[in-house]
């Protein structure tokens, strides 16, 4: 069984540039041509074919909503990862990936103000900060960007000669580079901590914070911008890590029936396993794109039983009265009958 066919559209890759030895961008053009409306920020969901399994992963859009022709996503190798180094061994120009239209809540259209804006972010977290500042760039004639991001050394800053020539041309821009070894005058040694981020933050007032990066560099990050007083609505994250299973996860070993009628399938499953895992296990069509509660991808709908959920985002209150839920953030704690 696939995945829902009608929610993802053939995507052709139209270029890929090696950014670090283990990171490379692509770019992407619809194959029928429309253009893409998106909010900077936001993520495009892929189903990519791996050993003849259809797995869905999330990838944040690099490229700027300011040229809606194409689309680009910065993709890092993950040690073990079956997606990630599937695409960057062998997705070239003129493969096709379905995909699905943009989402995300992380994003600089649906905040209050970006006139004044912090972007940190490590690693691939770099992806969907730098699409916010090419878009204010283009679209914030007075705003005023510190862009922070951090590294290993300069061998791994993604994106580098494109951040180099956007403090060059534009000096709304700041670029702060955080290397473990600096290699050139203005890079800034260490690790991000309390005294480093004040030093980059000298004002926080009528400022608006997004982060992406590993889930300690973030946390380090709202910590210290909370320490500086500023308002939780004023700080944005964005997590690319799958919680494995929600905290509340543990299992008294029960089995419970799992239902899902439309498909035809009664499986056993167990106490404190996720519906997605469940779901997935059962070769039902769900799609897990996060699995971390963050894209709503697998929102599905219980028709009876009880559920854990340990996040609800992007459900509306109708949605969660009428009984849907994120399977990759419920634990399971009954037998279920689900609709998808
Ligand atoms: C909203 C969103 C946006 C994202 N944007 C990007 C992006 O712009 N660029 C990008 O490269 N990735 C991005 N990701 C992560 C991406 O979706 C995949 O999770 C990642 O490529 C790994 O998938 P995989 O199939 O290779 O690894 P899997 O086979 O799923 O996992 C292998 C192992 O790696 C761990 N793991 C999974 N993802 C990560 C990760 N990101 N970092 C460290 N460990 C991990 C897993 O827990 C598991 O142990 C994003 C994720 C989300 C939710
Ligand atoms: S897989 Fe993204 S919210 Fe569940």
């Amino acid at each position: 069984m696939t995945a829902n066919a009608a929610l993802f559209a053939p995507l052709i890759c139209t270029g890929r540039v090696e950014e670090t030895h283990d990171t490379a961008t692509f770019t992407f053009r619809a194959a029928n041509q429309s253009p893409f409306a998106y909010k900077a920020g936001q993520f495009i969901t892929f189903e990519v074919e791996v050993a003849d399994q259809k797995l869905h992963r999330a990838y944040s859009l690099s490229s700027s909503p300011c040229q809606p022709d194409q689309v680009a996503i910065t993709v890092k190798r993950v040690p073990g990862g079956k997606v990630s180094n599937h695409l960057l061994d062998h997705l070239r120009p003129g493969h096709m990936l379905p995909g699905m239209a943009p989402a995300g809540e992380f994003n600089a259209l649906d905040c209050p103000r970006t006139d004044k804006v912090l972007l940190f972010s490590a690693g691939s977290g770099i992806t969907p900060c730098i699409s916010i500042a090419r878009w204010l760039l283009a679209n914030g004639p007075g705003c005023e960007i510190d862009f922070v991001y951090s590294a290993r050394n300069a061998d791994q800053v993604i994106m580098a000669a494109e951040l180099d020539r956007l403090a060059a041309q534009d000096e709304r821009f700041r670029l702060h580079r955080v290397l473990g070894q600096p290699a050139r005058e203005g890079d800034l040694q260490g690790r991000l901590d309390r005294a480093l981020f004040d030093r980059i933050v000298t004002e926080v007032a009528g400022k608006t914070l997004f982060t992406c990066g590993p889930e300690s560099y973030m946390a380090a990050v709202v910590e210290f911008a909370h320490a500086r007083g500023m308002p939780a609505e004023l700080i944005h994250q964005e997590s690319f890590v799958p919680a494995s299973a929600n905290d509340a996860g543990a299992s008294s070993g029960a089995q419970f029936q799992l239902q899902a009628p439309r498909f035809g399938k009664t499986v056993t499953v167990t106490d404190g396993q996720t519906l997605l895992e469940a779901m997935e296990s059962a070769g039902l069509p769900v799609i897990g794109a996060c699995r971390s509660g963050v894209c709503g991808s697998c929102k599905c709908q219980l028709l009876a039983g009880e559920v854990e959920a340990s996040s609800t985002a992007t459900l509306t209150e109708d949605e969660i009265v009428a009984g849907y839920r994120l399977a990759c953030s419920s634990t399971i704690r009954s037998d279920l009958v689900v609709e998808l």
